[in-house]
């Protein structure tokens, strides 16, 4: 990875920060920048709902945008929702769904609270919600909803593996932070659902996307209902247009879209197999270096994320420390308070790397947390 030439693209980092802290959000580089003002610049108009030129255009960028993420991971446009992130995406599943008294969800053992409180809410109503302490899931669930690779830890999932063994299950991978990271095939995956950010990987905040599988799609109606996805409505009823338009209520984020767009087409250009290797690479370098700092333990390092406390020193301390030294880190419980639970933590430090970080960037974070680790 030529991370030179590639930093150019992110003026943000220019006056030495080191940002690791990509899981919660990476930045936006310039190409996609211009893209989105391409569009308010220069067609700035609705979509799928003016005959005028700017609205074809808006269209049509619109709907290329579509093509590009769906094709990112491996799948067809009309199986392609956008939403606003990963969070929505799962609710949009939850919401959508058609549930009876007693079905069975079952989660993984490393979930965001994304992937766990839409269940929770729906076992308020008779759903049985299971949590599993090892990817070992039940043929039996109507759901089996997991995180492909964890927010805290990095881990990975064995998503081939439950979806050969999921049965008549439906499976709902969380790609939050694997989308961003390897290279993802929804074929090969075998899931029925997959959700993700754009943010994670440099695309604009506010855009994220649902995957479907057709065949699932089609015996379903997106949860939210008026403009912009109806072929007739009368006083007695309405008809959806068929696929992705007839789950996108009211005008969508255009720009974001054509955003998340030329962030695939950025990182198409990389190879994802290449932003994996870098990622992992930074990951698991500063994870076995911090592995031998003294007073500091390491709760996980795989896939450009690392986890670690500093002795009984508060996270936030670590960070804020971290931070007067130009590192951004994310510090607390990173929306995974069960695991937390299970860790015996209240929360970690994560630093989490993506394709403009360096080795330079890695050993200074070493360097830094052996500093504050004298001082437990
Ligand atoms: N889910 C994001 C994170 O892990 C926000 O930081």
């Amino acid at each position: 990875m030529d991370t030179d030439a590639l930093r150019r693209d992110f003026p943000i980092l220019q006056g030495g920060l080191a940002y690791l802290d990509n899981a919660a959000t990476s930045l936006t580089p310039e190409p996609v920048l211009t893209a989105m003002l391409d569009y308010y610049h220069n067609y700035r108009a609705n979509i799928h709902r003016g005959a005028h030129s700017l609205s074809q255009r808006a269209t049509d960028r619109y709907e290329e945008a579509r093509k590009k993420v769906a094709k990112f991971i491996g799948a067809r446009e009309d199986e392609l929702i956008f939403t606003k992130n990963t969070s929505e995406a799962i609710n949009l599943v939850a919401l959508t769904l058609d549930w009876k008294n007693g079905d069975v969800v079952q989660v993984g053992p490393n979930e965001h609270h994304s992937n766990i409180l839409p269940w929770q809410r729906l076992a308020r109503q008779g759903v049985k919600l299971e949590f599993r302490d090892a990817f070992e899931f039940s043929p039996n669930a109507k759901l089996i909803a997991v995180n492909h690779i964890s927010n805290v830890l990095g881990a990975q999932a064995p998503v081939e593996r439950i979806a050969r063994e999921k049965g008549s299950a439906l499976l709902l991978i969380d790609g939050a932070q694997s989308v961003p990271h390897i290279p993802i095939d929804v074929r090969k995956l075998g899931c029925d659902f997959l959700a993700f950010s754009g943010h994670k990987m440099l695309g604009p905040t506010g855009i994220g996307a649902l995957y479907i599988r057709r065949e699932v799609m089609a015996g379903l109606e997106g949860a939210f209902l008026g403009g912009g996805e109806v072929m007739d409505v009368s006083r007695s009823g309405y008809k959806l247009v068929k696929g992705p338009q007839g789950w996108e209520a009211g005008t969508p984020d255009i720009a974001g879209a054509i955003g998340l767009g030329a962030a695939c087409d950025y990182l198409s250009k990389l190879g994802m197999q290449k932003v994996h290797e870098h990622c992992t690479g930074l990951g698991t370098l500063a994870g076995e270096r911090l592995k031998g700092v003294k007073n500091v333990s390491v709760q996980g390092a795989e896939n450009g994320i690392v986890s670690f406390n500093v002795g009984r020193m508060k996270p936030h301390d670590v960070a804020l420390l971290l931070d007067k030294q130009k590192i951004a880190v994310r510090s607390g419980h990173h929306c995974a308070m069960p695991l937390m639970k299970k860790l015996g933590v209240d929360g970690t430090v994560r630093a989490s790397f993506y394709i403009y970080n360096t080795k330079e960037e890695a050993e200074r974070l070493v360097k830094e947390v052996g500093e504050i680790a004298e001082l437990v």
